[in-house]
């Protein structure tokens, strides 16, 4: 689906977006785990919680909403294999945190994905998992989905050290060891986002996390999660694309309520604050208010380390678009293997607005244009990404309009993006 988004005159409003990510899929995978029933508030509407959802009622669970609170019921005697597939759609975090839960339930579990899903690296959960006892196989050297996954009766816990730290495969080796004999260790070289350590604790699981320089050292010892009451913060990720929207529209003042403001997840406002957006950020119990206003950007030198996982590089690309400058984009390999090739995207993103763009190794820089409103009118291909679709309408909506292509996958981590987008106008 094509869509055309406008530029837009004036941006005034306050914006809740959808449930952090991360956090939704954790509390349905842990209340499916939990002996008896768990609820969970503020889940996230998108498709990839969804396919978490799907999968821990195909495993046994059940789940019934009562307005805005899901109601999820783990088995007594735990989860079993089920004899469908296992569809993970567009996401990464459901196909490798499930490999994970599947590797301590015995029987053979078969997990697929979109296109875009089926070219991402699996050998990353397929390796320890296999340390662990369990047997993933999938297809070519680098182990992409489909998967079978081969799950045993016991698995036994390991001391692993992630070789690119990645939330996603430190969680995936921590929830196979609630199955495990014996306690797991996973060692990062630098702190991901702990969403997976801290819900598990809170469950009543016996974790352990030590930062060790700019790294963390988790050990789990393991025990069946407890039902909870789960509530859900607001997604920094998503609340970054109204941040950036604000600071490079010439007229705008949004604010962004209740936002999840753990340290891994909150780097994009650093950056935005040292390019001289004006942005004030109160905490509360509920998380962080972000207000930001129409500002003068100028270029900044981004490194990974800062912005773990890399999920608000495509926008903070947009920002440096609009910055007078020449922004660094440092250490950015892994963009490549996330729903699309974010590095080739991000670069072609920035081009389509009328920047000169270059890359060195797993660098990349972007001569900002000094204004959004020089941006082009421009039309963008978001392929199944659903960050270079919002990427794209801030820039167009900020600068002189864009069509995008493949604006549906929107509905991936946000699928009423478009409408509080209309709600500023
Ligand atoms: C996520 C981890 C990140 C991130 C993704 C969500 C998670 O990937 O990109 O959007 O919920 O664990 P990494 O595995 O690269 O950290």
């Amino acid at each position: 689906m094509s869509r055309h988004v406008e530029r837009v005159e004036h941006l005034e409003g306050t914006i809740k977006v959808p449930g952090d990510k991360s956090a939704s899929h954790r509390a349905l995978m842990l209340s499916a785990l939990a002996a008896g029933e768990s609820s969970i508030e503020g889940l996230s509407s998108g498709h990839d919680v969804a396919a978490t959802s799907q999968i821990m009622v195909q495993l046994g669970a059940e789940r019934h909403d009562e307005g805005a609170r899901a109601y999820v019921v783990g088995p007594p005697d735990g989860l079993r294999a089920s004899d469908q597939v296992l569809q993970c759609a567009n996401s990464g975090t459901t196909i490798r945190l499930v490999s994970g839960i599947v590797s301590g339930i015995e029987g053979r579990h078969r997990l697929e994905g979109d296109a875009s899903l089926s070219r991402r690296p699996m050998d990353r959960v397929a390796i320890p998992l296999g340390l662990m006892g369990a047997q993933v196989i999938g297809q070519g050297e680098r182990v992409t989905a489909p998967l079978e996954i081969l799950g045993a009766s016991t698995l036994h816990g390991i001391d692993y050290q992630v070789p690119t730290p990645s939330a996603q495969v430190k969680s995936a080796i921590l929830l196979a060891g609630l199955f495990a004999v014996g306690s797991t260790t996973v060692r990062e070289a630098l702190r991901t986002r702990s969403a997976t350590e801290d819900m598990l604790r809170a469950a009543g699981v016996d974790v352990a996390s030590r930062d060790e320089g700019a790294g963390r050292v988790v050990t789990l010892t393991p025990s069946r999660p407890a039902p909870q009451h789960w509530r859900v913060p607001s997604d920094p990720s998503q609340a970054a694309f109204f941040c950036v929207l604000a600071a490079i529209h010439p007229d705008a003042d949004i604010t962004v309520v209740e936002v999840e403001d753990s340290p891994e997840r909150i780097g994009f406002v650093n950056v935005l604050r040292r390019m001289g957006a004006d942005l004030e950020r109160q905490s509360s119990e509920a998380g962080s208010t972000l207000r930001v206003r129409s500002s003068l950007l100028s270029a900044t030198e981004v490194h990974a380390a800062e912005i773990p996982s890399v999920d608000e590089v495509p926008i903070l690309t947009v920002a440096a678009a609009a910055a007078t400058g020449v922004s660094a984009f440092r250490d950015m390999g892994e963009l490549r293997l996330k729903e699309s090739d974010r590095f080739a995207g991000a670069l072609r993103l920035a081009q389509a607005l009328g920047c000169r763009v270059w890359s060195e190794g797993d660098d990349f820089f972007v001569e900002g244009l000094g204004s959004s409103r020089r941006f082009e009118n421009f039309s963008f291909d978001a392929g199944l990404d659903h960050r270079f679709v919002m990427s794209s309408a801030v820039a167009g909506a900020a600068g002189q309009g864009c069509d995008i292509i493949g604006a549906d996958t929107v509905a991936s981590s946000y699928p009423q993006f478009f409408d509080h987008l209309a709600s500023l106008r």
